[in-house]
């Protein structure tokens, strides 16, 4: 269990450029403080969402979240993920379901993966300004999901996020613990940053 009184692990971006401390601070870490998240915060990360950008203004995204206080509804969030995630995630005191809308008013798909990533990534800045922490989840069955949270046709789960105050590395098992204080990577900038046509580096951007 974590306490709710640790000095958290710091994993900063070795930035090749100077960027925004809210940026090189972000990282993913698996181990969360049992501390319930206020839920002014909760509303502030939504509304930080809210005010992302989206094609022709669609704002094709929707969350379902579960705090840990109404266990029922956390365990039917921790249920959809793979047991890797899952072994980790029930410590998050926050779980949250992205969905996306996938068909515009005409019936033609759109730009929804993309929208609905811009309002988690500006959830995901506004909570590290908050101090909280986030990991996004890919592994977590989005048919069940479907199921469990009567998501309709025309819209589908992307990932669940777990959110909470970071806590100590000590808690997790010994193979997450080494997950936790590894280096974060990136590739360089030249391999997908390219000046004029395709795979020509900008000269000045390397690192
Ligand atoms: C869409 C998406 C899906 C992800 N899926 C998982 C996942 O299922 N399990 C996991 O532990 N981490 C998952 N991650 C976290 C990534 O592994 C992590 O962001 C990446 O390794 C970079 O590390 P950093 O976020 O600490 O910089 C996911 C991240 C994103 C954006």
């Amino acid at each position: 269990m974590s306490n709710t009184n640790i000095t958290p692990l710091r994993k900063p971006a070795e930035a090749a450029h100077p960027i925004h401390e809210l940026i090189s601070e972000r990282w993913s870490p698996r181990a969360f403080s049992t501390r319930p998240v206020e839920h002014q915060k909760l509303h502030s990360i939504f509304e930080a969402a809210r005010w992302a950008a989206s094609a022709a203004n669609f704002q094709p995204w929707s969350f379902i979240f579960a705090v840990k206080e109404h266990a029922e509804d956390h365990a039917r969030i921790l249920e959809t993920l793979v047991p890797n995630n899952a072994g980790w995630a029930k410590e998050a005191p926050v779980l949250i379901i992205t969905v996306a809308k996938l068909y515009d008013f005409a019936g033609r798909e759109y730009h929804s993966y993309y929208d609905l990533g811009m309002a988690v990534e500006n959830l995901v800045i506004q909570a590290g300004d908050l101090g909280l922490v986030v990991h996004q989840m890919g592994g977590f069955d989005a048919d069940k999901a479907r199921e469990l949270f009567n998501i309709p046709a025309g819209y589908n789960a992307l990932t669940v996020i777990a959110l909470g105050y970071p806590g100590s590395a000590d808690d997790l098992h010994p193979v997450l613990r080494e997950r936790e204080l590894a280096p974060r990577e990136r590739k360089p900038l030249e391999e997908f940053v390219f000046e004029g046509s395709w795979k020509q580096a900008a000269p000045d951007a390397q690192a």
